[in-house]
């Protein structure tokens, strides 16, 4: 399931095994909606969400104006309803960009897998300008990744800006959330 192989993705990777251990065994997902937002100035994307038997798989299409190698950061959320509010349970943020980020946190390498597996995006750097495909993309139910989440309902939130050499601020790139039931 990993193919990387620095140290602090595997170290990583042995905790959250110990962890799922904790946990239950199968899990479906169903996504109920998806918001999203792009900058016009960096790309168009569509998001569809495709109800199948075995759970929801998402199709993207986006298509990037501009080459970008470096400022890119992306924050993922997860949050989860709890006595009908929605609370962030884990939060990470990432510069893509960097060889110094050594950030502990393998949710973005274990994505990148995952997404590679359906089409041609990812949150690898530098991006090139082009067209990029998802097909019927899915977690699959024994990833680990799932297997960490209990039933329930929950929103992924990934929100990606871009900082420009000697910016002092960050332009949005895009947001999306996911809105799900695990069962
Ligand atoms: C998928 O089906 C479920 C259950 O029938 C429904 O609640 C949900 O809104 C559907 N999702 C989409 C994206 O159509
Ligand atoms: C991504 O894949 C699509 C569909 O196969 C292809 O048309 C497109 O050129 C690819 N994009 C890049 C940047 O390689
Ligand atoms: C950023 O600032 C540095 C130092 O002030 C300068 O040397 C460099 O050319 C600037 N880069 C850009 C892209 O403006």
């Amino acid at each position: 399931m990993l193919h990387r192989t620095e140290p602090w993705t595997r170290a990583c990777a042995i905790i959250l095994v110990a962890f799922v251990c904790m946990v239950s065994n199968s899990a479906k997902i169903m996504i109920t909606k998806v918001d999203y937002v792009s900058n016009a100035d960096y790309l168009t994307m569509q998001v569809r969400v495709n109800n199948e038997t075995e759970g929801s798989t998402v199709d993207v299409d986006g298509n990037l104006f501009l080459d970008v190698s470096q400022g890119v950061s992306v924050a993922i959320d997860l949050d989860s309803k709890m006595d009908g509010e929605y609370m962030t349970m884990i939060g990470t943020t990432k510069e893509l960009c960097s060889a110094e980020d050594t950030g502990m946190d393998p949710v973005v390498p274990l994505l990148n897998d995952e997404l590679q597996k359906f089409g041609n995006l990812s949150f690898n750097c530098p991006f090139q300008k082009g067209y990029y495909r998802v097909r019927r993309f899915r977690m699959s139910d024994d990833h680990m990744l799932v297997k960490m989440v209990p039933p329930g309902e929950y929103i992924v939130k990934m929100d990606l800006q871009h900082q420009q050499p000697n910016a002092t601020d960050k332009n949005p790139v895009f947001k999306l959330s996911f809105y799900f039931e695990i069962s």
